[in-house]
């Protein structure tokens, strides 16, 4: 009789929310800076409707229960707090569960909720797809350096299908926070430093994740983190404070976040960090006047992992009580494993402190997105074994691996073109602890990868040199100081024919919660390298690292040096391929790499001074022991081959604000390998109300040129890429003169001029 009730309850929830099969897309909006033009999760009037006919049904409890979610046991990505949640997904308290997956064990759970609660209403099951689910692609800063918006996309589809297919609906990703200090463990898991590029990036992700129909089992819900400037840690200390203009905000860390939502993010997460004054969890400005009010976003907002009660710390709240109160009245809908909504929001509404509609107001969004993914229909969609058995791993998604890794690998210096190793090799050296490491290549945040799925350099070197000797020695520890094998790597490398050497950080070096004081190779990696040096025989190093290192030294102890980052399931293979000339390096850093850490933070759209640099002028903004220029600018990578570029061709030298100018500039490739050239547009706004940056990227055109072939690129500027926060804080351009800069890094530039007359 039970089970019967319980089937009728769903028919009648599911008749309420029947799928919705002309769902409408989301909006795919190219400018960040424009204001959002749908308030997309609720542009469905079905969808709507029968939200709040699930709404009417429900107690106040229950639309608290909506708004909490908790960590399943099955992975820790915090600080371990122990929930009994099936009780409570029992009693109608959960909306939401986190770390799970499978397909059995998302159907064990999701059966609690749809059959042994009063509602019947489904879970959503979140979990920290990065980047990859099993399939591990690079981190996010090695593939933002791919500057390949269209790979990037893919391999976000990628991570969605594998995830959706062993049961989640929700990845906590992409992180679109603008970071500029590499002591910052997470730098790994964004897009880099720039305001432009990151913006495009998280588009392409968004859209990746969620495709254009989320009630497609191959999608799942995208989340825009950390809600905001949680990239800008003092420091460089995770989760420290942040303290920063509103002009710097708005103009150079907000705008990736509104890309997202512009492309349609169905959720976003608000961040650790105090923000100004205000923890961004109690920021009501952030939260609902920005996030709400002037950009329209409509979805759902959830918190980091108790980020509420961490409110108290901070000391803006006495109690969780009040942080609760805080948290809901900025703005936040769910509260991620604190359980300071399922404490006392009831408590608060009782006291009239919070109003019923207000906690409606949250739970109508979860729910919809329940409707948008289709769970009212069937609350098992995404638990299919069979699904799961013929995507995860699938030879499709490790080829994508294998191609976007070695599209994300950069090439910092390649002296007498020491690679690719065309040439006949006999015997190979290879030298350091990660050389067989398969753990490293999965980096932070790895989800569900197999790490002993992983390739190593060693067995994707093995594969790709299959008559060579491949000799390997550790040297030292990728972390502790040693130098008993110094002997023994330096005799391996007197009788080879070619050192590679692979230095670098182990996976938890970087990521969440590691942050580094110093940026060196840690351990004794660089004493290795000098001694094995000593031998004079060619040398390769290859690093595997999750964020910019100093490597002033390395760079001249070395011939060629390749920065892999941590490269994926696929990574070993994805090195081969480059060390052997199969892929051409075409990738360019996303982030600055300082000479040393006292040049942090360092970052190519700075500002001028009043006294710039001047090596003959003591009074000159300047470093004693340092250049101020970086070892390598952002935008920078080297190919296999060389490209030339003309000066840039305007089509006007005046323009006014209703007009398009557009820059052309020819790119020869002038070496001897077909390649891919990531050409780049910057522009200085020469004089403003306030001081600009010396240039800011604003476009950029990967182009595939073939040896001796010579392409024209051309960029098309409006008035809408040359506005800024003026100094009333108005957002537009200035009459004036602009310094148009063309070139395949920031730094080595052609430039031209022109003129907006307003
Ligand atoms: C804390 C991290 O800051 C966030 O990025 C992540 O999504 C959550 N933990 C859940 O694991």
């Amino acid at each position: 009789m039970k089970q019967f009730l319980t089937l009728f309850m769903f028919i009648m929830l599911g008749l309420l929310g029947c799928k919705n099969d002309n769902q409408s897309s989301v909006s795919k909006s190219t400018d960040s800076r424009t204001p959002a033009t749908a308030n997309v999760w609720f542009s469905d009037p079905e969808i709507l409707r029968r939200t709040d006919s699930v709404i009417a049904l429900m107690t106040l409890d229950e639309k608290i229960g909506q708004l909490v979610l908790y960590t399943s046991d099955w992975d820790v990505t915090g600080p371990v707090i122990r929930t009994n949640y099936k009780d409570k997904i029992k009693a109608g308290m959960v909306g939401a569960l986190f770390n799970a997956f499978t397909p059995d064990y998302i159907r064990e759970i999701q059966k609690v909720a749809v059959e042994e609660s009063r509602l019947h209403i489904p879970l959503l099951f979140g979990y920290d797809v990065i980047h990859g689910h099993r399939t591990i692609f690079p981190l996010p800063i090695a593939e933002a350096c791919s500057w390949d918006l269209e790979a990037m996309q893919r391999s976000a589809r990628i991570a969605a299908i594998e995830a959706a297919a062993e049961g989640i609906n929700w990845t906590f990703a992409p992180m679109v926070d603008i970071a500029r200090d590499p002591r910052w463990g997470r730098v790994a898991e964004g897009a880099g430093e720039d305001t432009y590029l990151g913006s495009r990036i998280a588009e392409a992700r968004v859209l990746g994740f969620q495709g254009d129909n989320l009630a497609d089992t191959l999608t799942v819900l995208a989340c825009a983190k950390h809600f905001a400037a949680y990239g800008a840690a003092q420091a460089g200390r995770d989760y420290h404070t942040v303290d920063m203009s509103e002009r710097t905000l708005r103009g150079e860390y907000l705008p990736p976040y509104q890309a997202a939502i512009n492309a349609g993010v169905a959720t976003v997460m608000t961040s650790f960090n105090d923000l100004n004054g205000i923890p961004a969890t109690a920021n009501r400005w952030l939260l609902t006047d920005i996030l709400r009010n002037e950009w329209g976003f409509n979805g759902m907002v959830v918190t980091d992992y108790t980020s509420v009660n961490e409110l108290v710390s901070h000391g803006i709240a006495a109690d969780d009580k009040e942080a609760a109160l805080l948290s809901l009245k900025a703005g936040v809908d769910m509260d991620m494993q604190g359980s300071a909504y399922y404490d006392y929001l009831k408590t608060l509404v009782n006291e009239k402190k919070v109003t019923e509609e207000e906690i409606t107001q949250g739970a109508r969004r979860i729910i919809a997105q329940k409707f948008y993914l289709g769970l009212f229909d069937d609350p098992y969609r995404y638990c299919s074994e069979q699904r799961r058995q013929q995507l995860v791993y699938h030879p499709d998604h490790l080829a994508a691996a294998r191609e976007i890794a070695s599209k994300s690998i950069v090439l910092l210096k390649n002296d007498k073109n020491v690679l690719p190793l065309t040439y006949p090799v006999k015997k190979i050296a290879l030298i350091g602890a990660l050389a067989t490491s398969q753990d490293v290549m999965l980096g932070c945040w790895r989800a569900a990868g197999d790490t002993t799925k992983a390739i190593s350099v060693l067995q994707g070197l093995k594969e790709a040199f299959p008559t060579a000797q491949i000799e390997q020695t550790n040297g030292c520890p990728a972390v502790l100081e040693s130098e008993s094998g110094f002997a023994k790597a330096v005799s391996v490398a007197k009788s080879s024919d070619v050192i590679i050497m692979v230095l670098g950080e182990p996976a938890n070096l970087s990521g969440e919660a590691s942050s580094r004081t110093n940026i060196n190779l840690p351990g004794s990696q660089t004493a290795l390298l000098r001694e094995v040096r000593k031998t004079g025989k060619p040398l390769i190093l290859i690093l595997l690292n999750g964020r910019p290192l100093a490597l002033e030294e390395e760079y001249n102890l070395c011939d060629a040096m390749v920065e892999a980052w941590h490269a994926g399931t696929m990574g070993g293979h994805a090195i081969a391929d480059i060390i052997t000339g199969k892929s051409v390096p075409s990738a360019k850093l996303c982030m600055t790499f300082p000479r040393n850490l006292g040049q942090v933070p360092i970052f190519y759209n700075m500002k001028n001074t009043g006294r710039p640099e001047d090596p003959n002028d003591h009074y000159t903004s300047k470093y004693l022991d340092s250049p101020n220029s970086p070892l390598f600018p952002f935008g920078f990578g080297l190919s296999y081959t060389t490209f030339e570029y003309s000066e840039p061709k305007l089509s006007a030298a005046k323009i006014t604000e209703n007009d398009q100018l557009t820059i052309t500039v020819e790119v020869k490739n002038t070496g001897k390998f077909d390649a891919q050239e990531v050409v780049q547009l910057y522009i200085r706004d020469d004089v403003g109300s306030v001081t600009r940056p010396v240039k800011e990227l604003k476009g950029f055109e990967k182009q595939l040129i073939k040896a001796g072939e010579t392409k024209n690129v051309t960029f098309t500027i409006t008035i809408s890429d040359l506005m800024f926060y003026r100094q009333d804080m108005t957002w537009g351009a200035e009459a004036g003169t602009f310094t148009v800069f063309v070139g395949g890094n920031s730094r080595d530039v052609k430039e031209a001029k022109f003129t907006l007359q307003m």
